[in-house]
């Protein structure tokens, strides 16, 4: 692609730190979109000047005015109410899929040939409505949480053993939320099994840590998390731009893979210059199976709630 456009929607701190990597990088022209008037324009005007001390390519752009993101190749949704402590991500379900509703006609309006990458939770639920309401091929619209999900397991398999996380390739699957499946079996260290290397029990509280990675952190600041989940977006739409071919779970269309049957759900999937270009299918086992279909149920149930609201 030549110069790439990018357009965040959303100013708050997930969007802005979006914003920020991708310019940081100099992953091309980004545009930062909010509906209150000042704050995407002030945290453009202030990253532009970042560049003056990094100096790296591409325009940035702060505005409310939908025409300004026309003709984007990628455009990343973090705009939604973020948790508060005693939240679940399913709490924000009704306030969400309304703004991502209506975020989503515009991007169909302004950037009718992006790709959509959504941040907002309840995550995989989002995702599906950007999905309906786009109407745009389901290899184009992902959402981003299993980048964000793997690299919190990864973390914390990395700071036990005392190795650097750049060995860890930590795989994960099923829905943004507490059912999530994180899976050892698959996650390798330097290419080595896990569980060559790391006690089932001590797998086990990482595996548990990582499903409430969220809200640990909604716990001890009041607020969600927005560097890890901010890179996890960047992660895919590095991945898209440069056409790399990355493997990395996303939240993706299944249809017979994983006996999913037509939903949005957390997957290993290819990454590259057509959206999710394959959903790898891994040989799961009874177990790892079961705690798929428990999440993958859970989040068909709350895509049944929210199509009652778009
Ligand atoms: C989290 C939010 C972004 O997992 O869902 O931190």
């Amino acid at each position: 692609m030549s110069q790439a456009k990018i357009t965040v929607v959303g100013a708050g701190n997930v969007g802005a730190t979006v914003a920020h990597i991708a310019a940081s990088k100099g992953l091309g022209d980004v545009v930062l979109l909010d509906i209150v008037e000042g704050l995407p324009q002030g945290k453009a005007l202030d990253m532009a000047q970042a560049k003056g001390v990094y100096a790296a390519a591409g325009n940035l752009t702060g505005t409310t005015d939908w025409d300004k993101t026309a003709g984007s190749d990628i455009v990343i949704i973090t705009s939604g109410l973020p948790r508060k402590p005693g939240m679940s991500r399913d709490d924000l379900l009704a306030k969400n899929a309304g703004i991502v509703k209506t975020v989503t006609e515009q991007i169909v309006r302004t950037s009718p040939n992006s790709f959509i990458i959504v941040v907002c939770n309840p995550l995989d639920v989002m995702t599906q409505v950007a999905a309906t309401v786009s109407g745009f091929d389901k290899n184009r619209v992902m959402g981003m949480a299993g980048a964000l999900d793997s690299a919190r397991f990864s973390c914390f398999i990395a700071e036990d053993l005392g190795v650097d996380i750049g060995d860890i390739q930590g795989v994960l699957m099923g829905g943004h939320g507490d059912s999530m499946v994180p899976l050892p079996r698959f996650t390798s260290v330097a290419g080595i099994p896990l569980p060559e290397l790391m006690a089932r029990d001590r797998i086990d509280v990482h595996v548990e840590r990582a499903r409430k990675g969220g809200i640990e952190i909604v716990n001890l600041m009041g607020t969600s998390a927005y560097y890890a989940p901010a890179a996890g977006a960047i992660k895919m739409a590095e991945a898209i731009l440069n056409d790399s071919k990355s493997i990395m779970s996303c939240c993706a269309y299944c249809d017979s893979e994983y006996g999913v049957g037509g939903a949005f759900v957390g997957v290993p999937v290819m990454l590259g210059e057509n959206g999710v270009e394959k959903v790898i299918r891994l040989d799961l086992n009874k177990k790892e199976s079961a705690e798929l279909a428990a999440s993958i149920s859970h989040v068909k149930e709350l895509v049944s709630v929210v199509e009652t609201m778009i």
